[in-house]
This record gives structure tokens, C-alpha cells and sequence, in this order.
């Protein structure tokens, strides 16, 4: 698809919610017919792992539907780390989970702002076992109704989180060509990740992999 095909096309974000004692009790259950093996090994992401880190947010958004923009140690190094939880794989990063609990005045709830697996790695169920921990950090913080966007053309994050009973709830349309004007973060295209550290698909990001 060339830019000038890409004016005035909007895309949209799927605006999901679950229980939190739903999505443990679904990913339990996953889990229950099969021991995590010990090989699996979730935790938080800690300051040493950001250059991994980066090697694998990268490699697994390069293996997904999603709008995308790399990053690098610079802008790892702005992010928050609470509550970004790793899984290794023989002692090496094969997927993560990044969860925010906000804050409103009368409210509190939380987010999965990200969510990666190595491809190599997919379907055996370490997408499953950081649900899990992240559901157990959410119940942990009082948090009872977790959200999360997900991309309308990533069928596969869709399954995951509708397997953790997640159902759609509302969409934030994005317009995959952005002017300066546009520039704001809540219509931009990205995971929060991505619109935390300012990252922008397009345009003014050489790099960034089409949509
Ligand atoms: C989405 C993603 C995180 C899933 O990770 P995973 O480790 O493969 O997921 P699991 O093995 O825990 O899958 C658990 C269940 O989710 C569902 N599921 C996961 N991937 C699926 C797929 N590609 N197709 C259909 N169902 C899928 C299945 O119900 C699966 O259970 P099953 O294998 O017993 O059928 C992974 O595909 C990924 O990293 N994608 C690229 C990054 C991305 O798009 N992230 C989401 C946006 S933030």
C-alpha cells in the first residue's frame, strides 16, 4: 500500500475488558491439565534486562499485525518497569507483559499496555503464563476490571485475550495517515507503549514497518 492510498484511512483499536479474577481463573484452568515447566520462568523485568528487552519487544511486534515502531535502549531506558513482567525460556527473554493500574479520582482499573511473544516460541502457552502473572498483579494492586486495545487486524491477540475472557466493549478509530495537527496521543496509532515514549508509526519514523 503506497502513502497516497493511506489518506483519510482509519483504522480501529478494539477496546477490551475482563474480570481479573476471570482472566486467573481462565489462565489457571489453561494451565491446570499441564505443569508450567520449569523451564518457563516469569518475573519482573528488571534494569539489567533492558538490551534484551528491546531485542525482544522488537522482534515480536515485527511478528504482528500491528501498527509498529521500533525502539531502542534510549527510549527502553524511559520506561517505567513496574509492572513489565518477562518470561524466559532457558534463561533467555521470550515474551513479556507491560501493566499499568490507573489511578482516576473515583476509580482505579487496569491495562495491559502490551503484550509480546518470540515467534519461535508462540502457542505454548508463556502468553497464557504472563496473563496469569499479570492477573495476580492487578488483583494484587485492588484492581478488579482490566482493559486492553487490541489492534482490529491481530486475530491472534484477539484469541488470546478473548480465551481470558476479555469481550469488547467500545473501539478507538485511528487514522493510519497522521498530520502534524493529529499529533496527539490519544489518536495515534500504537500500542501505549509506543505512545508513552512518543513513538509514532508514521510518518516522520523511516523505520517503522508498514501497517
Ligand atoms: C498474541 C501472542 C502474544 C500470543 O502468545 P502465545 O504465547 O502464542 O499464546 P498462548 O500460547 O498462551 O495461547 C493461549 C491461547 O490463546 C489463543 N491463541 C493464541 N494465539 C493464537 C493464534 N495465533 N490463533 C488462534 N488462537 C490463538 C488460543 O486459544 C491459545 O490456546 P491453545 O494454544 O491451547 O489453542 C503472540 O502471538 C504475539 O506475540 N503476537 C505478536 C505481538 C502482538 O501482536 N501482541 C499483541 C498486541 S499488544
Amino acid at each position: 500500500m503506497s502513502e497516497s492510498d493511506l489518506d483519510g484511512v482509519t483504522r480501529s483499536y478494539l477496546i477490551m475488558k475482563a474480570e481479573a479474577k476471570v482472566a486467573l481463573d481462565l489462565a489457571e484452568e489453561w494451565w491446570d491439565s499441564k505443569t508450567i515447566p520449569n523451564y518457563i520462568h516469569v518475573r519482573k523485568l528488571v534494569h539489567d534486562d533492558l538490551e534484551s528487552f528491546v531485542d525482544l519487544y522488537n522482534r515480536c511486534f515485527l511478528a504482528s499485525p500491528d501498527p509498529f515502531c521500533p525502539i531502542n535502549l534510549e527510549q527502553a531506558k524511559k520506561l517505567d518497569t513496574e509492572g513489565i513482567f518477562v518470561a524466559e525460556l532457558w534463561g533467555k527473554l521470550s515474551g513479556f507483559i507491560a501493566c499499568f493500574v490507573e489511578k482516576e479520582e473515583d476509580s482505579v482499573y487496569g491495562e495491559i499496555t502490551g503484550i509480546g511473544v518470540l515467534p519461535s516460541r508462540r502457542r505454548k502457552g508463556i502468553a497464557t503464563a504472563l496473563i496469569k502473572r499479570a492477573s495476580k498483579y492487578f488483583l494484587d494492586a485492588g484492581v478488579e476490571e482490566v482493559y486492553c486495545e487490541v489492534y482490529e487486524e491481530n486475530t491472534p491477540s484477539q484469541m488470546l485475550i478473548m480465551a481470558y475472557g476479555f469481550e469488547q466493549v467500545g473501539t478507538r478509530e485511528v487514522d493510519v495517515q497522521i498530520t502534524p495537527e493529529q499529533d496527539t496521543s490519544a489518536d495515534l496509532p500504537g500500542g501505549k507503549i509506543m505512545r508513552r515514549l512518543g513513538l509514532r508509526p508514521r510518518p516522520g519514523c523511516e523505520k517503522c514497518r508498514d501497517i
